[in-house]
């Protein structure tokens, strides 16, 4: 059997990043950019991006940081709160940069606290999103403390998701970053205004990894790596070729000292070695002939945005992620899969 040396993508997009803000933006930001033409900024910054006007300033920081010679468009997203109104989404959809608006459940993960509490609070805006096209990107866990942590995802489909189709059958949704089997099957049997982003780490982890010779906290994040049964779910709805199945990093940078303490923050980094990740997730599967659509079409496609033009090019070659990467000042952020052998590099 011949192995594929090398492959070449359509410059792809991530359509789930977490870019932070200040000097972390320093670290980052060139990692994302290196790889992706454009990404979905996560707007749970503190104080959480709320506004347009909020979104701007964020935008231009983002734009500010970035290294000479680098292009990179940040795809700007709103944070749904009960009180947003519906001005704000008007006027999100005429500033053509602000694409989707996030709904985190109050308390469901890292700066979260300003999230929606009863989404009957926020019929008006849904309505105008539903209207306008707008789409709405979910974190899909409920925070009821009485439902297991590993069955929240489940339990929103049932409890939240559903309801809120129902209600507005034409809204855009994307669930991001899911993690079941249940998630994976309940979006391939949506209609064309439900999609899902898939991270690289749930593909290639499952929640033993989090266990694994000791506690790994860099392998926690929210939602929680899930058992095998549903990574090789996500797998398969990942490189089954149905284009509302498409790439979201999720990569959610925590300083060390954050992230290896008791009570430390979820979210895994992986914007060093996104693209190798996934390559190294689908390349298992057999399926790297499906990875260009997943990384590069599928997304754009579903967001109304053209597909981009030029290229990269991943190569098999042995590499390891550096142990970690120098971050606010005197800390480090530690990647994953630092120090781990990966069998794709991308190239430049
Ligand atoms: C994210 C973060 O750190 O901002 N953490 C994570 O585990 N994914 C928040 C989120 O997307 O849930
Ligand atoms: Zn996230």
């Amino acid at each position: 059997m011949t192995s594929t040396m090398q492959i070449a993508l359509t410059r792809p997009d991530d359509w789930h990043l977490h870019l932070r803000d200040g000097d972390a933006l320093a670290t980052v930001l060139p990692h994302s950019a290196r790889q992706f033409a454009r990404a979905i900024v996560m707007p749970n910054l503190r104080p959480p991006v709320t506004t347009v006007a909020a979104a701007t300033a964020y935008r231009a920081r983002i734009l500010a940081a970035l290294p000479a010679g680098m292009a990179f468009e940040p795809l700007m997203t709103l944070y749904l709160t009960d009180s947003t109104p519906v001005d704000e989404i008007r006027r999100a959809v005429a500033s053509e940069f602000v694409r989707a608006v996030k709904l985190y459940p109050a308390g469901a993960t890292t700066n979260s606290d300003a999230g929606v509490t009863n989404l009957d609070r926020c019929a008006a805006v849904l309505t105008e999103m539903e209207r306008s096209g707008l789409p709405l990107l979910v974190h899909g866990e409920v925070t009821d403390s009485k439902i297991d942590v590993f069955d929240r995802e489940k339990v929103f489909i049932e409890r939240v998701l559903k309801p809120l189709l129902v209600r507005y059958p034409g809204l855009k949704v994307v669930f991001e970053h899911i993690t079941t089997r249940d998630a994976a099957d309940f979006v391939a049997a949506c209609g064309p205004n439900i999609a899902a982003t898939i991270t690289a780490h749930h593909l290639l982890y499952n929640r033993n990894a989090i266990f694994a010779g000791g506690l790994r906290p860099h392998y926690y994040c929210l939602p929680v790596l899930k058992r095998e049964v549903h990574r090789q779910a996500l797998l398969r709805a990942a490189t089954s070729g149905n284009p509302r199945f498409f790439l979201g990093t999720d990569s959610a940078p925590h300083p060390r000292v954050s992230k290896e303490v008791d009570g430390g923050c979820a979210g895994c980094y992986t914007a060093h070695a996104a693209l190798e990740l996934y390559a190294e997730a689908f390349d298992a599967a057999d399926a790297l002939h499906r990875l260009e659509a997943f990384a590069s079409f599928n997304g754009p496609d579903f967001y109304g945005l053209p597909r981009n033009t030029g290229s990269v090019t991943l190569v098999r070659e042995a590499w390891r992620p550096p142990a970690a990467f120098a971050y606010l000042g005197g800390d480090t952020l530690v990647p994953l899969a630092a120090g781990e052998l990966l069998r794709w590099k991308m190239r430049g």
